[in-house]
């Protein structure tokens, strides 16, 4: 394991990218995230304060991290997030962004503008009303749309609309999004179902594929694959043929894209992460705690990148469901 250089797995591949989940809470219990009843969330102490944060943040800004997101349970419950944003700005990261479910998004968009935030992915898994309504069980479709123009206005863009796609839930939606990206310019990403729900429920028969969308999509407005100089993302993005609008395919389940991901995750706890799949956490928590120094710091994220495994194995027939659901990982 090399001791000095940017954050390195053993196959070489360069980590730049932290997302740092600042809360496990959330204002919502969409149906493919957490149960109506009965969430256990950690206790206030054990989450990372923002010195504790910051203080990542700026070992890992040392070793070539760039890119930072923002994500939870819902980061904007987290009381005093605005003034987070301006200390990881402050920083110097190319870029901060933040995925949001919208719902108190459009009151602290200038805000968090002004605080250096760079953009916003914005989670929104319906465009009818009633069903929106049914996905979150709280919350409603107009505030997410709306929370979408005031990002545009205040410069949080491109602004992402990630939706979740479960069979029998929205799937016949599909064409609806794409006529939603080419009308708004919204990248619309359309994320398979994975097996972090808090309740267990997932099964493949709820999967749609990332392919099944492009068939879909491409049928009726062709699409071609969209190639650059782009940041490595574990989207695959396309764009419509006729020049309107882009979408992205993010296939976690049917085509891991282990191979080719530089993220890293910092969970509301203090571990660090290298799969969302993978219960192996190197927590950082005690060390913050217990007068740790910068180095050993380091220490732990250069380990935490170089044990990352080749891929995850949902796939395979002895794939053990991580302990954790997606609202403590952060997507
Ligand atoms: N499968 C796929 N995506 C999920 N998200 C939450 N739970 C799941 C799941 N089981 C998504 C949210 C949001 C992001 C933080 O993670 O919709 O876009
Ligand atoms: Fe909250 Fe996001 Fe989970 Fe929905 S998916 S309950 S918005 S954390």
């Amino acid at each position: 394991m090399p001791t000095s250089g940017p954050l390195v797995d053993r196959y070489g591949r360069v980590h730049d990218d932290l997302r740092i989940s600042v809360t496990d809470r959330c204002n919502l219990r969409c149906v493919y995230c957490m149960p109506d009843e009965g969430m256990s969330f950690l206790p206030r102490t054990d989450l990372l304060s923002f010195d504790e944060i910051e203080r990542v943040a700026r070992v890992a800004r040392g070793l070539g991290v760039d890119a930072i997101r923002l994500t939870g349970g819902e980061p904007l419950v987290r009381r005093g997030l605005v003034g987070l944003v301006a200390r990881l700005s402050a920083l110097g990261f190319a870029d901060i962004a933040l995925t949001t479910n919208g719902t108190q998004l459009a009151a602290l968009a200038p805000r968090l503008a002004a605080a250096g935030l760079k953009r916003v992915n914005v989670s929104c898994d319906s465009l009818r009303v009633d069903r929106f309504a049914t996905i979150r069980r709280r919350g409603d479709l107009p505030t997410v749309l709306e929370a979408m123009d005031a990002a545009e206005t205040w410069g949080l863009t491109p602004v992402k609309v990630n939706v979740v796609l479960v069979r029998g839930h929205n799937d016949d939606e599909i064409l609806d999004f794409a006529a939603f990206a080419r009308e708004t310019g919204r990248v619309v990403r359309f994320i398979e179902f994975m097996p972090l729900d808090a309740q267990g429920e997932w099964g493949p028969e709820q999967l749609v594929t990332g392919r099944e969308v492009f068939e879909r999509i491409n049928e009726v407005h062709p699409l071609e694959a969209v190639t650059g100089p782009d940041r490595v993302a574990p989207a695959e993005r396309f764009r419509f043929v006729d020049g309107r609008g882009e979408i992205g395919l993010i296939s976690t389940v049917s085509q891991p894209f282990c191979g080719t991901c530089n993220r890293l995750r910092l969970t509301a706890d203090g571990s660090i992460r290298n799969c969302l799949f993978s219960d192996d956490e190197h927590t950082l928590r005690d060390t913050l705690r217990s007068a740790g120094t910068d180095q050993e710091i380091e220490a732990i994220l250069r380990r935490a990148v170089w044990a990352k495994y080749p891929g995850h194995a949902i796939n395979e027939p002895d794939f053990l469901r991580p302990h954790h659901s997606m609202s403590m990982i952060g997507g």
